[in-house]
């Protein structure tokens, strides 16, 4: 049987060596950014999607070491709210590199977005539209559209966008109102494995460029969103990578590029989901009605909040080995009954203090963590 720890090295960059030591050094749990795999993910979609402006959405991981990373690699921002605005210029990006593509914004944090210069804004209703002339009327505003989602595990289309049959009105109450709309964006839903919803997002927004130029209002910014899945460098099919989501709808993105629309992309998930991984401990182990639990020292309330917020799974990758396996369940540290991590899960006989790796886990996990009991938060190291 191949060790654990080798088929883990295929999907992170990091030996158990160097995971255990690093333990050692910072304690568990550890969350871990691997500033290489950041920088092949953001060379990989610059690669496959070339001329689209990168826009990292911060609400993925808003830590400040990867917004750093990010900003030094030269990427723009997508926030939603005032304090990742402050979050990202105190990194030292520059206003006009961010988005504040939250269609539902607080009065005051429209002041602050005026205030600090942040003027592309997007919009998906009227009482949004009519907010914003009293607060920021010279802003920039991208209308937001609902689009398809089909297979995405979180639809983004739900409590956001526009109907395409309201887009033409919007855009013309906005210019009513001496409001300046430059541009449409959408959400495919997240993570999107189907290059259909963003065809079938970029048809509809060429039937509102059109509606618009009849209304007089000359959109030029094309903005498609995130939903990209995690690139996949050693182990899916290229099904999952940037890849083959770039070879089927990159075309149609090059014709709006070749007719000299500004096209910009806001991916979370696909640039920082596989370059971070968990580092946690067991710290109690019990037999409940014939079934083993192993009691993890991060959990719901942690890291793996990315479990009930972004309907995650994991796999888990215990740094010991053995020829038999056995199901169990993966509980987290708090009181709370709902904190179990996974159930059915195989893995060899456990110890206390045994290290429990998870790959995978950079994206909506950290975002959502609490410190729900008093239990601290994953520590983040940048490797
Ligand atoms: C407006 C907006 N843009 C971008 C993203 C990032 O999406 P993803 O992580 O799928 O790339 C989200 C995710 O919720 C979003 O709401």
């Amino acid at each position: 049987m191949e060790r654990r720890s080798k088929t883990l090295e295929r999907v992170f960059p990091l030996s158990e060596e160097a995971i255990v030591e690093l333990a050692n050094e910072y304690g568990t749990p550890l969350f871990l950014v691997v500033g290489e795999r950041v920088m092949r993910n953001y060379a990989a979609f610059q690669e496959f999607f070339p001329g689209i402006e990168i826009f990292y959405a911060v609400k993925a991981n808003p830590h400040p070491l990867v917004v750093k990373t990010l900003a030094n690699l030269g990427s723009s921002f997508d926030v939603a709210s005032a304090q990742e605005i402050a979050l990202v210029l105190e990194q030292g990006v520059a206003p006009q590199r961010m988005i504040f593509a939250n269609t539902i914004k607080r009065r005051e944090a429209l002041r602050y977005a005026r205030e600090k210069g942040v003027s592309l804004l997007t919009y998906d209703n009227e009482e949004e539209l009519r907010k914003i002339r009293t607060v920021y009327p010279e802003a920039k505003l991208i209308l937001r559209l609902k689009t398809p989602s089909l297979g995405s595990r979180i639809d983004l289309s739900y409590k956001f966008g526009a109907d395409p049959e309201e887009a033409a009105m919007l855009l013309k109450l906005a210019k009513n109102l001496g409001l300046e709309t430059v541009g449409l964006s959408f959400h495919v839903g997240s993570p999107c494995h189907n290059p259909e919803n963003y065809l079938r997002s970029l048809e509809i927004v060429r039937t509102i460029i059109q509606e618009g130029d009849r209304e007089g209002v000359k959109l030029t910014v094309v903005d498609i969103g995130g939903g990209f899945p995690l690139h996949t460098y050693y182990t899916e099919g290229a099904e999952a990578s940037m890849e083959y989501m770039s070879e089927r709808i990159y075309p149609l993105l090059r014709s709006f590029l070749a007719a000299g629309y500004r096209v910009i992309a806001e991916p979370g998930r696909s640039l920082i989901g596989n370059a971070c991984l968990l580092v946690t401990k067991v710290i109690g182990k019990a037999v409940r009605s014939g079934r083993i639990w192993y009691y993890l020292d991060d959990g719901l309330y942690g890291t793996f909040s990315a479990i009930p917020f972004d309907k995650a799974s994991f796999d888990f990758y215990p740094l010991r080995d053995s020829e038999e396996e056995k199901p169990c369940v993966l509980a987290g540290p708090t009181c709370d009954s709902l904190d179990v991590i996974a159930e059915g899960v195989k893995l060899p006989p456990l110890m206390l203090d045994d290290l429990v790796v998870v790959p995978n886990i950079g994206a909506y996990s950290i975002a959502s963590a609490t410190n729900f009991n008093g239990f601290e938060r994953a520590r983040v190291v940048l490797v």
